[in-house]
């Protein structure tokens, strides 16, 4: 693999022993650049450029728009997708990455095909993934009126899981310690900002919008009825055994051995696995062993104050 996104190559002559020679040298890392703030909202820097390019989006009216704030199970939910939409087959389910499978629309890092790019080479019936919030989403998307699948997840296990993919993922700044952290999370000055917002207003938009608003903590729960609710919606119903299969393929111990759902293809210097895999752990609770307790009742303090007046409700353990 070249140099990637994270470095710049700046040539540069320099007195040698061998006079003339021009090298060229990595003199500047540009991993982990500072978020760049658009509309208000806090964005890794190449997702924020790439919404420019995002403007000539083109949506199809069989387009399913998954969404979700980051770490909230969308891989999971691409997967469950795409298996339905296959009716299971493993083959076919397996040919190529998530991301492939799946375009996420705002994403781009340097030397890698952007989800534009990606987005062009998907044949119909496509599944598309987002994080962004509503104030950044392409009016197209809402404009065609397409259905809309959004998971969201608890904020505790969303907030660790979010800090130990910011220690893996380089396209984000370092996140500091947990207390820093959890601090960033609070001010709502993580990438795509405010979690409290975003689970709120894409839960009001399902009074408009052929919305399917989903839960993490349902989907562990009781991952086939979760399914089917998709499959229902969607407009695929699938015959029993078809249904059991994805709930096996789906799970949590077989994504996390898949490289076709792990991110294990990835290379290094975007995701080190080897700090956090992707597939980290997959359970509700797991703020658990993260938060202290002052912690969490400054972070419950908070919370019901950002939450007030909302009807939505989260397990924070099952
Ligand atoms: P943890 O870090 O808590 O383990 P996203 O895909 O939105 O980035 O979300 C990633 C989170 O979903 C990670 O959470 C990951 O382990 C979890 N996840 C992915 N696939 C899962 C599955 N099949 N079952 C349960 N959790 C899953």
């Amino acid at each position: 693999m070249g140099s990637l996104h994270s470095k710049t190559l700046i040539s540069h002559q320099y007195k040698s022993p061998d006079p003339g020679k021009l090298r060229m040298e990595l003199i500047q890392d540009h991993s982990r650049p500072p978020l760049v703030y658009v509309k208000g909202i806090p964005l890794i820097k190449y997702f924020a450029e790439a919404l420019e390019e995002m403007k000539d989006l083109q949506v199809w009216p069989d387009d399913v728009l998954i969404s979700t704030y980051p770490k909230s199970g969308t891989t999971w939910v691409s997967e469950i997708l795409d298996r339905i939409y296959h009716w299971g087959d493993q083959e076919k389910c397996q040919q190529a990455p998530i991301f492939h499978r799946v375009p996420f629309l705002e994403f781009k890092v340097p030397e890698f095909p952007s989800g534009m790019e990606v987005l062009k080479e998907t044949p119909a019936p496509r599944l598309l993934k987002t994080h962004l919030p509503l104030s950044l989403l392409p009016q197209a998307l809402l404009d065609r009126k397409i259905k809309i699948i959004y998971m969201a997840r608890n904020a505790k296990d969303v907030a660790v899981s979010y800090f130990n993919f910011y220690k893996m993922a380089k396209v984000h700044p370092d996140p500091g310690t947990w207390e820093d952290f959890l601090e960033t999370f609070m001010t709502e000055k993580v990438s795509y900002g405010s979690w409290y917002q975003h689970v709120k207003e894409w839960w009001e938009l399902r009074k408009q919008y052929p919305l399917l608003y989903l839960f993490y903590e349902d989907m562990k729960k009781d991952p086939k009825r979760e399914i089917q609710k998709i499959t229902e919606f969607v407009g695929q119903p699938l015959p029993e055994d078809i249904l059991d299969q994805i709930v096996q393929q789906t799970s949590f111990k077989k994504m996390k051995e898949n490289p076709m759902t792990n991110y294990s293809t990835i290379p290094d210097e975007i995701m080190d696995h080897t700090i956090s895999p992707f597939m980290r752990k997959g359970t509700t609770g797991d703020w658990k062993n993260t938060f202290t307790v002052a912690q969490n009742e400054r972070f419950d303090a908070d919370y019901e104050k950002k939450m007030a007046g909302s009807d939505l409700h989260f397990y924070t353990e099952l």
